[in-house]
């Protein structure tokens, strides 16, 4: 068999704490490399500090882009193309990125794609399995979103039920804060919880109607009550058990919208194939229960690696891939979007 021809397409994330590059060969699906910076600098307040992330951004990107071409040995008139974050993320984050995109898209004159971040969340299984084909069902939980979504192709994407309030990730950072964990605490929890009893701290199960939309802040509100009547230094093991609590209250929370959207397809409709992507499905706890959940409905369900669910530059690359593939015209008319929803 003759060699397929590598398309090779560099992304670039800068839409919240973390610098990421990536160059991604799009004909045979791999990932040459990808380069993330993760600002540490945050950790002392808690949260992501917008000032200091923006300029974090500009302080690594180049370094970054550097390291990669260096390390994967791809000449830059190798690139076909280019993929940025434009939004939705922190607005000066955003601007650097675009910026440093466009700079880099006018020096290699290659061309270049907007790419939305939650539409790269929910399209990067495609690059990570083969077999992912239109349409799906994506469940896309993030720092930021809970998004319930049936991806039609790179650019048709239909929100169902998306997060009212705080979504999963911000839930578990802020209790996690409170625990004294690490900022994004996210994959602290999830450790934590593995010692603990998950039917110990008495939770309620999220927004139990028969709607698909999401709310964790009742969730984080009931923890951190839990917390404040509790003794003033919680040991490990109590520590564990709300942890333990806690993903069975968002594991809970999920099947059931999952139900009710099982519940009201109409029965010519078949549903093949769904993914779970964005930071928080990392989590092996919640793979797990939403892989039961599936079993039940003979629908495959998917999950990248945990390195392509937390923001990365693979996805943005794979995205702009795709966008070139269905004709979307390259621009760099284009202005950054803090806001910018998934369906647009
Ligand atoms: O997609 P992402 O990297 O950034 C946003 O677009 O927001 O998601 C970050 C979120 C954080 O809230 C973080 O705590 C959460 O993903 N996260 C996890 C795990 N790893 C990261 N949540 C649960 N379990 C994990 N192992
Ligand atoms: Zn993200």
């Amino acid at each position: 068999m003759a060699n397929v021809k590598s398309r090779i397409f560099l992304g670039i994330e800068t839409s919240c704490d973390d610098t990421a590059v990536a160059l991604v060969d799009a004909s045979s699906r791999t990932v040459l490399r990808q380069c993330i910076h993760q600002q540490m600098e945050h950790q002392a307040f808690g949260g992501v500090v917008p000032d200091l992330a923006s300029r974090g951004h500009a302080k690594h990107l180049p370094k970054l882009l550097n390291t990669l071409l260096r390390e994967t040995g791809v000449a830059k008139e190798d690139i076909e193309g280019i993929g940025v974050t434009a939004g939705p993320g922190l607005a000066g984050g955003l601007l650097v990125g675009v910026m440093f995109a466009k700079g880099v898209s006018i020096s290699l004159q290659k061309p270049l794609w907007a790419v939305n971040h939650l539409q790269a969340h929910s399209l990067v299984p495609r690059l990570c399995f083969s077999q992912l084909e239109f349409p799906y069902l994506a469940l896309l939980f993030s720092g930021g979103h809970c998004e319930f979504v049936i991806v039609h192709s790179p650019i048709e994407f239909y929100l169902l039920g998306y997060g009212l309030d705080d979504a999963a990730g911000e839930c578990l950072d802020k209790i996690g804060r409170r625990l004294g964990f690490s900022f994004p605490a996210g994959a602290a929890i999830e450790a934590a919880a593995k010692m603990g009893d998950a039917s110990a701290v008495p939770l309620p199960i999220p927004m139990r109607d028969r709607s698909l939309n999401f709310s964790f802040s009742g969730l984080k509100s009931a923890a951190l009550r839990w917390i404040n009547e509790s003794e003033k230094v919680l040991s490990f093991e109590k520590k564990a058990n709300l942890c333990a609590s806690l993903q069975y209250a968002i594991g809970q929370s999920i099947v059931k919208k999952i139900d009710n959207f099982f519940d009201t397809l109409p029965e010519h409709v078949k549903l093949k194939q769904a993914v779970f992507c964005g930071g928080v499905a990392s989590n092996q706890y919640l793979r797990d229960v939403l892989k039961t959940c599936f079993d039940r409905y003979e629908v495959e369900f998917l999950t990248p690696p945990p390195k392509y669910c937390t923001d990365n530059g693979a996805m943005i690359a794979w995205n702009a891939s795709e966008k070139c593939d269905v004709g979307v015209p390259p621009s760099m008319n284009f202005s950054i979007k803090a806001r910018w929803p998934i369906s647009v």
